[in-house]
């Protein structure tokens, strides 16, 4: 069967050839277009997508070369429940992953993905995370449906001919992906075309072949496959067979007044402020201070010739959570957003503008994220909750200079924060490397406070829940397996921006103030800054942070250290409830972490 064939494919890969090939003799496409990765063709795609309804071009006045879309409302999110680690042995998953076998799950995806590209375009993707070249950097080939995708993988990754120089006749992770929706003969397309049947959607990963194959989807982390699918949880599995590390952290760099720059890596779960800290500004009383963002999302870490951890971000784009985005909040990725991005699921305003819940004053009138009348008085909300831009990480005002240097820049602290209520404080730093990965593999968010007696947490170890491509144990040991290495490993701090007093108000202003505790464990890196030893680990007395330009007393500060001694009691309790769920395969040596913080705490530990 001959297919149009069209586009910049010039490549020998005999591979690629042959699974591009394979895959159109499935799907079925109309044509193949193989992504060139250049402007013209962003732009030729985008006009294509305003003329299908799938895009509304925004007021070149106010959001110059920018567009809206909306997704099916049943389509605004990562599906954890659809999404599966298919290594051939079960145990090889884990725990916290579904699993299925991979020649079952090929078998039930053969049947979904065959004739799933009827009369549309077969876009081939060569895209690179990191920067072209690196040798921390990995070639992906993504085959998808979906022009919207196409473009956001322009601005997430690097696209295009470029990226098929670099590979020449190597290997590149196979991306697979369609939206699930064909089309019959004279069948309108839909603006947001996707699977509507939850239960025939897949996110699926094949760690032994390094392949993805994602079905239903056209949002987020579902649909662009170099995110959370390839540098995430194939990207751990390929870190752990090659000895680095693939985290779901931002990268910032700081730098003191006539102050070496160092950077830092922080891991954060999903919509817990990753993109808020990657692009932190000083506030009054930092004068001198610089920060600069590296990333926002993911970074992956290798052993540089000095011995330090050095991080590339393999991301080319922020693909940020828009709700709760001001001028307030982050005004760095305000200014990111002015011009060249792509907004999805924000309200429309009437002249041609986005809005979101949290951006400033509400519009007297918008178009909502479902496409309806809105107005302020109305309960539901403008925008989804989950609504996103997609913006070119080069346009970010804060952007680092050594942002895409092929070497990564060193790391000297990393730290883990999720939402707590209560019982954790504000930052404390590990006593040592083996601590410090205790401390992030018991990291836990909470759901929703419960009215009375203690709050759920969730557990997200290293806030990789989602995005271990196998055992979750494992993954614990592959980080204790980094120390005895000799590396010049970062320092390890936990952090807290959640703390509510007993009327349920956040205690720390956070944001922009999160300097503070930041330029702490930069001090302490640099061995300039006190700290006093609590059962959980080391923390600051409150002369030992800067308080210039703030007035926050110090009784509220001790609100904030404070753990009352039972509190680690029953927190160690319930981690040990968790641990049991890992069986053999937890490292001993997490556990021994455990019963330490008993003793610490005044209790005697039983294992
Ligand atoms: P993903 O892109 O989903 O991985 O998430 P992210 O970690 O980048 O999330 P994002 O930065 O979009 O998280 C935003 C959320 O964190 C919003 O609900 C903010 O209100 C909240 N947030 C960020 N920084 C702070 C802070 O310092 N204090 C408080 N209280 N909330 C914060
Ligand atoms: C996350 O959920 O952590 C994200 C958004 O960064 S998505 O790319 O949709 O996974
Ligand atoms: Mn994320």
């Amino acid at each position: 069967m001959e297919k149009e064939i069209s586009g910049g494919g010039r490549t020998s890969n005999a591979k690629l050839l042959a699974w591009v090939r394979e895959i159109a003799s499935l799907c079925v496409p109309e044509r193949v277009y193989w992504c060139d990765g250049s402007r013209e063709e962003y732009d030729r795609l985008c006009d294509a997508m305003v003329e299908a309804g799938t895009f509304i071009r925004l007021s070149p006045k106010k959001r110059p070369r920018s567009f809206l879309a909306r997704s099916h409302p049943s389509d605004v999110a990562r599906v954890e429940e659809r999404t599966y680690i298919c290594s051939g042995r079960k145990d090889d998953a884990g725990p916290t992953n579904n699993w299925m076998a991979p020649a079952e799950m090929k078998t039930r995806l053969r049947g979904l993905f065959s004739g799933s590209m009827r009369r549309r375009t077969m876009y081939v993707i060569p895209f690179s995370m990191g920067p072209l070249g690196s040798p921390i950097s990995h070639v992906g080939v993504q085959i998808t449906d979906s022009p919207y995708v196409v473009v956001n993988m322009h601005i997430m990754t690097r696209v295009g001919e470029k990226v098929l120089e670099v590979l020449g006749d190597g290997p590149f992770v196979a991306c697979l992906h369609s939206v699930g929706a064909p089309l019959e003969p004279g069948q309108r397309d839909d603006p947001w075309p996707c699977e509507p049947d939850i239960a025939n959607k897949f996110i699926t990963h094949f760690p032994e072949t390094r392949e993805i194959w994602s079905y239903g989807s056209g949002y987020g982390g579902n649909a662009l496959l170099g995110k959370k699918c390839l540098a995430l949880r194939i990207g751990s599995v390929l870190a752990r067979d090659e000895g680095w590390l693939a985290e779901h952290m931002l990268i910032l760099g700081i730098s003191r007044p006539e102050g070496k720059k160092i950077y830092i890596a922080a891991a954060f779960p999903s919509a817990c402020g990753k993109t808020n800290l990657a692009m932190i500004v000083p506030p009054a009383g930092f004068e001198g201070w610089r920060t600069s963002t590296v990333g926002d999302d993911i970074a992956w870490l290798k052993p540089g010739p000095d011995g330090m951890l050095r991080a590339i971000n393999p991301e080319a784009g922020f693909f940020g959570v828009a709700p709760g985005t001001s001028y307030e909040s982050n005004p760095v990725a305000m200014d990111t957003l002015k011009e060249n991005c792509i907004f999805t699921n924000v309200a429309l305003t009437d002249d041609g503008d986005v809005w979101w819940e949290g951006m400033g004053p509400a519009p007297k009138h918008a178009i909502d994220w479902q496409g309806k009348d809105w107005m302020p008085e109305m309960k539901t909300p403008a925008a989804h909750p989950n609504s996103r831009f997609t913006a070119p990480a080069a346009q970010c005002p804060t952007i680092d200079p050594a942002w895409e240097n092929p070497q990564g820049v060193p790391i000297s602290a990393f730290v883990f924060g999720g939402r707590l209520s209560k019982t954790f404080p504000l930052v404390y730093e590990s006593l040592n490397w083996r601590h410090g990965v205790f401390m992030a593999a018991t990291m836990g968010s909470e759901a929703t406070a419960a009215a009375i007696g203690q709050a759920a947490i969730r557990r997200d170890p290293f806030a990789m829940l989602p995005f271990a491509g196998y055992h979750m144990a494992d993954y614990w040991k592959h980080w204790l397996g980094m120390e005895p290495k000799g590396l010049l490993l970062p320092r390890i701090f936990r952090v807290n921006w959640f703390r509510k007093n007993e009327n349920g108000k956040f205690i720390w202003p956070g944001y922009g103030q999160n300097m503070r505790v930041v330029s702490w464990i930069v001090d302490r890196v640099a061995g300039r800054a006190g700290a006093t030893e609590i059962p959980l680990g080391l923390v600051p007395r409150y002369e030992d942070l800067n308080w210039k330009g703030m007035d926050f007393p110090r009784e509220k500060f001790l609100d904030l250290v404070d753990v009352p001694r039972e509190g680690i009691l029953s927190e160690a309790e319930d981690i040990k409830a968790y641990f049991t769920r890992f069986g053999d395969r937890l490292p001993r040596e997490l556990e021994g972490e455990r019963e330490e913080l008993v003793r610490r705490a005044g209790g005697i530990p039983e294992s």
